[in-house]
């Protein structure tokens, strides 16, 4: 079975084929980080309007490197919630024209599930790596959105949000910070690369919800702390200054994704931990996610940094079971710009649906 999967939920135009084993044949990504970068965020309008130039061609493209005809695939899966409400449209929108005009049938992803089912994807040059084992703790931090899950299974049924930032995203706080710093956009990779030279702990910045056993996540303040030694102190130059600002910065908000995740972990009682998103690909992130899990005899599963990206290879794998099942949303699909995965209430106790 081979499903296309098409994905313009935020800044990445994507389509990509995958079949029923998790083979990716194809993976295709238009990024459009240059539209926004002289904004220092994603501008929605220019997002939706960059996606309608491209979408058809990445199509194509995606096609051609499977060397597979559009007519032959047998589903297709699309990116429906959240995101940006004309981008999600944008993707909806050629999804259905495409199932009408071909006859084949479409199912709508949540993109966050998309996320939390990237680790399975097989590429070609990685086909025996182990995928996780469910129940496993995710930790998806992105540009957009920053939340830790639990996963019993590989249906949306079977994932529940855990705890999610207040405001916002980790990735959105490298952004902004980096903005402050006059680094450009976007800040991660920036300031990943400036931390590896500074000191963590020269400058004091105060620490983002500290409190061990709560599972939501607040980065506003630690990035209005950086405003305020800009202020007091001037922006710092090209210099150690600056280094050991974006390590003190950095080291904040990595201590404290680690730290919720393995107490997620422990309170969920799983032995899998999954990390994905764009801040994913943070070096710190990833040494001491992997410290942190050794020491707890726990997996660390780290997808590859293609899979950790939006990509429309995880939507096309998270509508197969779906469409393998002969469901079909295709008469019926819409978009929302709000995920509907379930959320466990602070003390664990009944569900309440996030919106
Ligand atoms: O998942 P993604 O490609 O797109 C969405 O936001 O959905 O994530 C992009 C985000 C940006 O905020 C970017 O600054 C951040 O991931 N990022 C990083 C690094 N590389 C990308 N953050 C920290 N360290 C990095 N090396
Ligand atoms: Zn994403």
């Amino acid at each position: 079975m081979l499903v296309l999967g098409i994905e313009t939920s935020c800044d990445e135009t994507a389509a990509a084929i995958v079949d029923e084993s998790a083979r990716v044949r194809s993976d295709v990504v238009e990024s459009q980080v240059a539209v926004h970068a002289p904004y220092g965020g994603v501008v929605p309008e220019l997002a939706a309007r960059d996606h309608l130039r491209h979408v058809q061609p990445v199509i194509r493209e995606a096609c051609a490197r499977a060397g597979t005809p559009l007519s032959t695939v047998d589903g297709i899966a699309v990116t429906c919630r959240p995101g940006l409400s004309g981008a999600l449209l944008v993707g909806v929108q050629v999804a259905r024209g495409l199932a009408f005009a071909l006859d084949k049938p479409l199912v709508g992803v949540d993109h966050l599930v998309g996320h939390l089912l990237s680790a399975f994807l097989r590429y070609p040059d990685m086909l025996a790596a182990e995928p996780p084992a469910f129940p496993f703790v995710a930790l998806l931090a992105s540009g957009g959105h920053t939340a830790l899950y639990r996963a019993d299974g590989p249906d949306p049924s079977q994932m529940r949000e855990l705890g999610a930032t207040r405001d916002d995203a980790a990735g959105e706080a490298f952004d902004k910070v980096a903005k402050q710093l006059g680094l450009g956009y976007p800040g991660g990779p920036v300031i990943d690369r400036l931390a590896r030279e500074g000191d963590p702990d020269r400058i004091e910045l105060g620490w983002p919800m500290a409190s061990r056993r709560s599972l939501e996540f607040s980065f506003s303040g630690l990035k209005t702390n950086v405003a305020r030694y800009v202020e007091r102190h001037g922006r710092p130059g090209d210099d150690q200054n600056l280094r050991d600002l974006c390590a003190a910065f950095q080291r904040r908000v990595v201590d404290t994704l680690v730290k919720k995740t393995m107490t997620a972990a422990e309170q969920n009682d799983v032995h899998t931990i999954v990390i994905g998103g764009g801040v994913a690909a943070n070096r710190e992130l990833r040494e001491r996610a992997g410290a942190a899990a050794a020491k707890r005899g726990l997996r660390l599963v780290v997808p590859p940094l293609r899979a950790c990206t939006d990509n429309a290879a995880m939507i096309a794998y998270a509508g197969l079971a779906r469409l393998a099942r002969g469901e079909n949303d295709a008469r019926s699909l819409e978009t929302s710009p709000n995920t509907a995965l379930p959320r466990v209430t602070r003390k664990g106790r009944g569900r309440r649906v996030a919106c």
